[in-house]
């Protein structure tokens, strides 16, 4: 099996780095680990011997039941894959990685001799994240293998920063009216409605995500307030009502919340132009923040809130559809109810509701 080139351009290269400044650090400041998993034992060992050359950690195994092992014991930061091994194959390792919630974004970097197209299509489709065919040039490999770590922190960050304001819509939750699920069944809904009006991929996604943390800025608002009962005085609805900007501020430092950020800034406009907080009217209120509105409107009116009593089901229907066009949009508004008909059926969403990870997360069904 033809090795990896020791090309003395690649040293001369990397000898003008200081020892280790050339390797990631993982989280917490420690050496990066790498798992190597390559049946061959010279191979295996001159890729150790470059590895550690870079700063770089390294654990060696010679097949792929020992490298699932080795990944759940000691929790590489990358994996370095051949493809063809004794039993298990990279392309199943791949597979099995990709499939595990822990390890679904573990950067895997198959280094293999098979270098057709189909294997190296067949590698990326199992969930390798790049491939390098053998002999592999030791700068080629090292560039790979940081680019592929810059990936992982970003998207290990975005996750860490979703589920912490994941979190805080639960705290809201409890904090404002003490029912569970409640944004978790609105960001549910609003996603049917979503993809019953043709949105797709990162807009659908956007779509749970603004319905999920709607409310997110009544973290700011007092608690007195939200469980007020009665009616509130003209300076505790000022204070209220700031809840749509506050949450915008909480999800600014989201990269994502690009997408969903005007949905939670603007899901008590109404469609008459007579919401708030800047008083859009029509299709300027952005689409997933009049879903929104709608869904949201309901849920409050059939669960009640401290300020109105619940309502049954045809009460609620009745005030969706008499506001048509006032609060709001008079075409979202059959869509919805004919999907809670569904819902309430046991029948299947009109249109396929497709995986959206933010509402399968545990931090978000966790109350
Ligand atoms: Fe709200």
């Amino acid at each position: 099996m033809p090795g990896l080139a020791e090309s003395g351009h690649s040293n001369a290269g990397m000898n003008g780095y200081a020892h280790g400044a050339s390797a990631d650090l993982a989280p917490g400041g420690q050496r990066t680990l790498v798992l190597v998993i390559e049946d061959e034992p010279t191979q295996r060992s001159l890729l150790a011997r470059v590895l550690e050359r870079e700063g770089y950690d390294t654990l060696g195994v010679g097949n792929g039941e020992m490298g699932l092992r080795a990944i759940v014991e000691y929790a590489p930061q990358m994996v370095l894959l051949d493809l063809s091994l004794p039993g298990m194959d990279g392309f199943e390792i791949c597979r099995r990685l990709r499939a595990e919630p822990l390890t679904a974004t573990l950067p895997v970097i198959v280094i293999t001799a098979h270098t057709s197209m189909e294997d190296m299509v067949a590698a990326l489709d199992a969930g390798a994240d790049d491939f390098l065919a053998k002999p592999v040039q030791q700068m080629e490999l090292l560039a790979r293998m940081r680019s592929a770590m810059r990936l992982r922190r970003a998207i290990m960050s975005l996750e860490r920063a979703t589920q912490i304001v994941a979190a805080l819509a639960n705290a809201v939750e409890a904090k404002d009216m003490g029912l569970v699920h409640h944004c978790r069944w609105l960001a549910h809904h609003a996603a049917r409605v979503g993809a019953n009006l043709g949105l797709r991929g990162e807009e659908l996604e956007a779509v749970a995500y603004g319905a999920l943390l709607h409310d997110v800025g009544k973290i700011g608002v007092p608690e007195h307030l939200l469980r007020k009962e009665g009616p509130l005085s003209d300076d505790e609805w000022s204070l209220m009502r700031r809840h749509p900007e506050i949450g915008e501020r909480i999800c600014q430092p989201l990269r994502a919340s690009l997408t969903f950020a005007p949905i939670i800034r603007h899901h008590h406009e109404r469609f008459n132009g007579g919401g708030y907080p800047d008083g859009l009217r029509g299709e300027q209120i952005p689409l997933g923040a009049r879903i929104v509105a709608i869904a949201d409107a309901y849920e409050a009116m059939v669960h009640g809130r401290p300020y109105q009593p619940a309502q049954a089901h045809e009460q609620a229907r009745d005030e969706l559809v008499r506001l048509r066009g006032k609060q709001f949009d008079p075409e979202l508004v059959p869509i919805f109810l004919d999907e809670l008909e569904r819902d309430t059926q046991g029948v299947p969403p009109l249109v396929a509701l497709p995986q959206i990870a933010v509402l399968e997360r545990e931090a978000v069904a966790g109350v």
